[in-house]
């Protein structure tokens, strides 16, 4: 049977338009809305895609958005002034910078000094350690991740007992799921293997896999026999393999290509989200979320 596509993009609309009903109440009843803050730094094409759909989306709400691109050559200090002014700021709830930064800026100490109450990329060492201990702790989980266990509990697949595989170990993806989805919840409860460059026998482990987690950013990783018939596959990989003329816009676009085969895995998968418009969509979907919460968290209308 042909697998179930998850799809992140239909996922993203419904949970944008909880957001938007949200923050109109929240409008009516505070006079407040969510402010959120991007920090471009320099001019990566792939950041600014991400920086310019997080404005967009973030102005669609119904958000206070406040773009700031800085040039690639601004320094440490200056860069550290601004998180300091935006940390001061009380109408802005979220700072974001997007990554990576240019190599003469040191990228932890610019994650350490946002805010943490204000830290909705939940990057800081508080709100990892938060994430850690679980449960009511979770502030801000990181979006990719959240994005990802959001669309496997409304894909319907069971995480209670179920052995999970996640391929790759960073900081953005593959640490926080793997420790999400181990958690004493519903929604988690799994055995969890990370698999990363050093593991002796990557396709073993994968094949598994009840919910197999792709995050290597390597086109392909994952081919079709590495797949258990029937499993959830979630690919995180977004390649830029090359470019294309969009039939849409008559723009040149970069062609994306995930971490697994999807055109086989999708024959042999129970699940399987696509790339692009599977995770892709679901990580600015989430930051929205954090920002919303961060503001109902300083309302007090919610509590972590
Ligand atoms: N660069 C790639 N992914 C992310 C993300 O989730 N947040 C930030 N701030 N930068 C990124």
């Amino acid at each position: 049977m042909a697998a179930k596509i998850i799809k992140g993009i239909d996922i993203r609309e419904e949970i944008l338009s909880d957001i938007r009903k949200e923050v109109q109440e929240i409008k009516a009843e505070y006079g407040l809305v969510p402010g959120l803050t991007t920090i471009l730094v320099g001019d990566n094409p792939a950041s600014l895609s991400y920086v310019t759909l997080k404005v967009e989306t973030a102005n669609s709400l119904g958000f206070k958005e406040v773009q700031d691109s800085q040039p690639t050559d601004i320094s440490e200090e200056d860069l550290l002034s601004l998180i300091a002014k935006y940390n001061n700021d009380p109408t802005i709830h979220g700072i974001l910078v997007q990554l990576p930064l240019p190599e003469h800026i040191d990228e932890k100490k610019v994650l350490y000094a946002i805010d943490p109450d204000k830290d909705v990329d939940g990057f800081h060492p508080i709100n990892i350690g938060r994430l850690m201990l679980g449960g009511s702790e979770v502030k801000f989980p990181p979006c990719t991740p959240a994005g990802i266990q959001e669309m496997i509990i409304r894909a319907g697949v069971n995480t209670d007992g179920a052995e999970v595989v996640v391929v790759g170990r960073s900081n953005i993806v593959g640490k926080p799921i793997a420790n999400m989805l181990l958690q004493k919840d519903p929604h988690a409860n799994a055995t969890v293997t990370v698999v990363h460059t050093h593991t002796k026998d990557l396709a073993s482990h994968c094949r598994r896999a009840d919910i197999l987690i792709v995050a290597a950013g390597v086109p392909g990783l994952v081919s079709p026999e590495w797949i258990k018939p029937g499993a959830c596959v979630i690919d995180v990989g977004v390649n830029r393999v090359g470019e294309k003329i969009s039939e849409k816009t008559g723009k040149k676009v970069a062609v994306l290509r995930g971490d697994v085969d999807f055109e086989e895995a999708r024959k042999i998968a129970g699940a399987i989200t696509p790339v692009p418009g599977g995770v892709g969509p679901m990580t600015i979907t989430m930051l929205m979320k954090n920002t919303l919460n961060s503001l109902k968290y300083r309302l007090g209308i919610m509590q972590a």
